[in-house]
C-alpha cells in the first residue's frame, strides 16, 4: 500500500474538505453539538496533502493538531461552516463534505445565561432548519455548469452518510436515494446502527457512484479508508490542463 499511498494522483488538485461537528450556541455557555470526531476529514486531508493535492480544510469544533502542510480554517457554527465552504468551493476541483453539520439550530440565543429559577428557565428549545450546505454547493455547481465554467464544469462533489436502517429500508437504500436527493457524484455511508463507528480509529464505509456504483471498501484504520475513497473519487476528475 505504501508505494500507492503516495502516487502522486492528487498532484495540482484543489481540495476542500469540511470536518469535525458544527455547535449552535443555546446561550453564551452551552451550545447543541454532536459527536463527529473529525478524525475521517483529517484522515482525508493528510491522505490527500501525501498524494499531492492543495488541500484546505474547514475544521469544525476539532482540537487535534492541524495536519502538515493543510490549509485550515476553523469554523464554530453551521452558518460559519456554510460561508467558509461557499468561498472556498468557488476555486476547488473536489469537495468532501465530511463535517456533521447540525440540521436545526435554536431559533433564539439567550444572551444571558439561562438560570435555573430564573423566571426566564427554558421549559424547551425551540429550533429552526439550518441551510444544506451540500445542497448549496450542488446547485452553484449546477449553476456554474450552464454558464460552462471550467471550475464547476469538472467539479466533484462528495457527501458523506451515516445511516441506520429502519421500518422503511436498510442502510444502503436510505443511501442511495441520499446520494440521488443530494445530487453529489459519491456518498460515502457508515452504519452506525448501533452507534459504533463515533470517535474511533477503526471504521468501515460502503462508496456509492451517482452511476449506481457501490464498493464496500474493507474496514479499517481511517487513513485506509481515506486511501479508499481517493481511489474512488481520482476516476472521476478530468485531464489535468
Ligand atoms: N450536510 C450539509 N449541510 C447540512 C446538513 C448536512 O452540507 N445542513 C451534508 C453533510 O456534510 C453530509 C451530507 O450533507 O455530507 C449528508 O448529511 P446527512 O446528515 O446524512 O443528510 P441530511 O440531508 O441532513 O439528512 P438527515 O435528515 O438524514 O440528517
Ligand atoms: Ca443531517
Amino acid at each position: 500500500r505504501g508505494a500507492r499511498a503516495l502516487a502522486p494522483d492528487l498532484a495540482g488538485r484543489r481540495v476542500l474538505i469540511s470536518a469535525g461537528g458544527t455547535r449552535e450556541p443555546v446561550d453564551p455557555v452551552r451550545f447543541l453539538g454532536n459527536r463527529s470526531s473529525g478524525r475521517q476529514g483529517w484522515a482525508l486531508a493528510r491522505v490527500a496533502a501525501a498524494r499531492g493535492a492543495d488541500v484546505t480544510l474547514v475544521a469544525a469544533n476539532v482540537e487535534d493538531p492541524v495536519p502538515f502542510g493543510v490549509r485550515t480554517l476553523h469554523v464554530g457554527t453551521a452558518e460559519e461552516l456554510r460561508t467558509a465552504v461557499l468561498t472556498e468551493a468557488a476555486t476547488a476541483d473536489v469537495v468532501v463534505m465530511a463535517a456533521a453539520v447540525a440540521d436545526f439550530r435554536p431559533a433564539d440565543v439567550a444572551a444571558a445565561k439561562l438560570k435555573k429559577g430564573s423566571a426566564g428557565e427554558p421549559g424547551s428549545i425551540g429550533l429552526e432548519r439550518t441551510t444544506d450546505v451540500l445542497a448549496e454547493i450542488v446547485a452553484v455547481r449546477r449553476a456554474g455548469r450552464e454558464q460552462a465554467d471550467p471550475v464547476h464544469t469538472g467539479q466533484v462533489l462528495v457527501g458523506f452518510a451515516a445511516e441506520t436502517g429502519d421500518a422503511e429500508g436498510d442502510v444502503l437504500t436510505h443511501a442511495r436515494a441520499k446520494l440521488a436527493r443530494k445530487g453529489v457524484d459519491v456518498l460515502v455511508v457508515n452504519d452506525v446502527s448501533g452507534g459504533q463507528v463515533f470517535g474511533r480509529g477503526d471504521t468501515s464505509v460502503t462508496v456509492l457512484d451517482a452511476e449506481g456504483g457501490e464498493a464496500a471498501l474493507p474496514p479499517g484504520r481511517k487513513d485506509a479508508v481515506a486511501a479508499g475513497i481517493w481511489d474512488a473519487v481520482v476516476p472521476r476528475l478530468a485531464a489535468p490542463s
